[in-house]
């Protein structure tokens, strides 16, 4: 199953996709989380400690690898390398595990933005289409705002794009946009999870304003999110409340997608 998650800056992609990631990893299933993300903090919602999470290096910043495998050096201007490099071997040994789930740090590319055809970024986009072609594991990719690392190529095998929204038009905004996106690359099944709602008003908000959407389900705001957040541990491992919602929206999706492998 792959399942990618999305929305505007802040609403939540990395709280969920690291609960998530561990939820899944508790029922014995090997998960695989991906950090597309430049701030690179899903580690730490995985439970990853801070020192640990420090530690690793992002994939678009290992220039030997990166060599190795295309023939040509990160901001070497050589006019050749290849465009389908070896990276099926990369997620057994660049992957840091933990508690079942297995976390690749892809990082961002420098030079040129995510669109540049740099040794870096066919590096990154092959090994994003061999994890979400060819492996067998819950793969959760957690991404930058939009989804514009997905490519026509991989968008068949997600299952499910999930929009996070916060109860602000931008948000919302933002998740119809992603709608937009994902229909033209062709993935059928946008899902969006209302967070941070703190009121009756504010769940009648996105109710409302995501009407002609599917709604998976809404996260309250809880302090002990935030307090998780400031202590580099995972809300997983706190339990409560925001658990139990991040579970219930799982079993949603688990249903909508009949057991889907
Ligand atoms: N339901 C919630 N209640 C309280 N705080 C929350 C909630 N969800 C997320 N937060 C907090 O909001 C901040 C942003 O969350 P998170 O990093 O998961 O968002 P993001 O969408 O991944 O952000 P970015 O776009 O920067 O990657 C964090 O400090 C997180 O602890
Ligand atoms: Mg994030």
């Amino acid at each position: 199953m792959k399942i990618a998650i999305a929305g505007k800056g802040g609403v939540g992609k990395t709280t969920v996709a690291g609960t998530l990631a561990r939820l899944y990893a508790a029922e014995g299933r090997p998960v695989l989380a991906i950090d597309a993300d430049p701030s690179t903090n899903l580690g730490s919602a995985i439970g990853i400690s801070p020192q640990q999470v420090m530690a690793i290096q992002p994939i678009a910043q290992m220039d030997d690898l990166i060599e190795e495998r295309t023939g040509a050096r990160p901001g070497s201007q050589a006019p050749f390398f290849k465009l389908n490099p070896r990276v099926d071997d990369l997620p057994e040994t660049l992957s840091i595990e933990h508690e079942g789930v297995r976390l690749m740090v892809m990082g961002t590319v420098q030079r040129g933005g995510s669109g540049c055809v740099c040794p870096e970024n066919i590096m990154l986009r092959s090994l994003v289409t061999h994890l979400l072609l060819h492996r067998q594991d819950v793969v959760i990719l957690d991404m930058v705002a939009g989804i514009e690392h997905l490519g026509r190529a991989t968008a068949s095998s997600v299952d499910a794009l999930i929009a996070i929204v916060e109860p602000g038009r931008r948000s919302i905004q933002m998740a119809r946009r992603i709608r937009e996106l994902a229909a033209d690359i062709g993935i059928q099944r946008l899902y969006i999870v209302g967070n941070k709602v703190r009121t009756a008003q504010d769940e009648a908000f996105i109710v409302e304003q995501t009407g002609d959407l599917d709604l998976l389900g809404i996260i309250h705001h809880h302090d002990e999110i935030l307090q998780a957040d400031r202590q580099g541990r995972a809300i997983y491992d706190l339990g409560g409340e925001a658990v139990e919602e991040v579970r219930a929206i799982k079993e949603k999706l688990d249903s909508l997608l009949g057991g889907e492998e």
